[in-house]
C-alpha cells in the first residue's frame, strides 16, 4: 500500500542541476528550472553560528574557495566565499547559498525541495533539529513542504524531534541490518536508496510499509528506464540536460 499523499514530482534535480553548475548554488537551482524542473536536491548543513547553508562536503576545498571545516565558520565568513570559480569561470563569484535565499527562490518560482540533512560529522542530531526548525518556519503555511532526507538516523530523529510534520526518508547506500525498522521509527515518508540496490522485492516490501521508493543519483536513460519499471515513484539525476521532466513514468 502507497500513501496517495505524495505532492512531490516524479524527477529531481540533483545539487540544483547536476554537473552543468556549481552544485547547491543559486545559479544551478536556477540552471535547473530553465530546463523544466520543478524539485532540486541540496545538501544542507549549518555553520558555527547556525546559519543552515548549502555544502556536499565537510570541507570548503572541492566546491569552494575557502578552507577548512565548512561548519567551523561562521556565516558572515562563508557567504563571502566564492563558490563558483571552482567550476568554471562563468560561475566566478557566485556565492555559497543559505537555506533561506533558497526558501525564497523556490517561494515566489512554486519550486520544491528535497533538503538531505549532511551534517559536519559528530553534528548528526543538531543538524537534523536546526534544518528541519528552519525549513518549517521557511515554509509555513505553504501546501507542500520540503521532503527532508539523511543518510544519518540520528539526524532524522533530530528532524522528527523539532518538526514531526515535516515528512522525511532515510537514505541508503545499503541495505544496512536494521533499515526497515529504523524507517519505521522515524516515521518516514519514503527510502531514497542507491539505484542499482533496487529489485522487485525491495521495491515490494517499501510500498507495502507504506513507504515511496526514490532512488539517486541516475544518469543513464537505461538505469532510469529500469527503475520506471520496477515501479519507482521518484529519480534524483544529473542530467537536467537528458531527461526532461515533464515525462511520465514509462515513456521517457
Ligand atoms: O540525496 C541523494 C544524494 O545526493 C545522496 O548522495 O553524496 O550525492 O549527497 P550525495
Ligand atoms: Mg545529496
Amino acid at each position: 500500500m502507497r500513501p496517495s499523499n505524495w505532492p512531490y514530482p516524479y524527477w529531481i534535480a540533483h545539487r540544483g542541476a547536476g554537473k552543468l553548475a556549481p552544485e547547491n548554488t543559486l545559479a544551478a537551482f536556477r540552471l535547473g528550472a530553465s530546463y523544466g524542473y520543478r524539485m532540486f536536491e541540496c545538501d544542507a548543513k549549518i555553520s558555527r553560528d547556525g546559519t543552515v547553508f548549502l555544502l556536499h562536503d565537510a570541507t570548503l576545498e572541492r566546491t569552494s574557495n575557502g578552507r577548512g571545516i565548512g561548519g567551523d565558520w561562521d556565516w558572515a565568513h562563508l557567504s563571502l566565499l566564492d563558490a563558483g570559480g571552482w567550476h568554471s569561470r562563468r560561475y566566478a563569484g557566485e556565492p555559497l547559498c543559505s537555506l533561506q535565499g533558497l526558501s525564497r527562490m523556490c517561494l515566489q518560482n512554486n519550486l520544491l525541495l528535497n533538503i538531505e540533512v549532511k551534517p559536519t560529522p559528530g553534528t548528526d542530531y543538531a543538524t537534523g533539529q536546526a534544518v528541519a526548525a528552519l525549513a518549517a518556519r521557511l515554509w509555513e503555511g505553504q501546501p507542500v513542504r520540503p521532503l527532508l532526507s539523511s543518510f544519518k538516523p540520528l539526524a532524522l530523529e533530530g528532524a522528527q524531534q523539532s518538526a514531526p510534520e515535516l515528512p522525511r526518508a532515510l537514505l541508503l547506500e545499503n541495505w544496512w541490518e536494521g533499515w526497515m525498522n529504523s524507517a519505521a521509527a522515524l516515521e518516514c515518508a519514503a527510502i531514497v536508496a542507491q539505484y542499482a540496490l533496487y529489485d522487485a522485492q525491495s521495491v515490494k516490501a517499501i510500498h507495502q510499509a507504506g513507504m515511496r521508493c526514490l532512488c539517486y543519483t541516475v544518469n543513464q536513460a537505461d538505469h532510469a528506464q529500469a527503475l520506471q519499471e520496477l515501479g519507482v515513484d521518484g529519480i534524483i539525476t544529473d542530467r537536467v540536460d537528458l531527461f526532461a521532466p515533464d515525462h511520465a513514468p514509462g515513456r521517457l
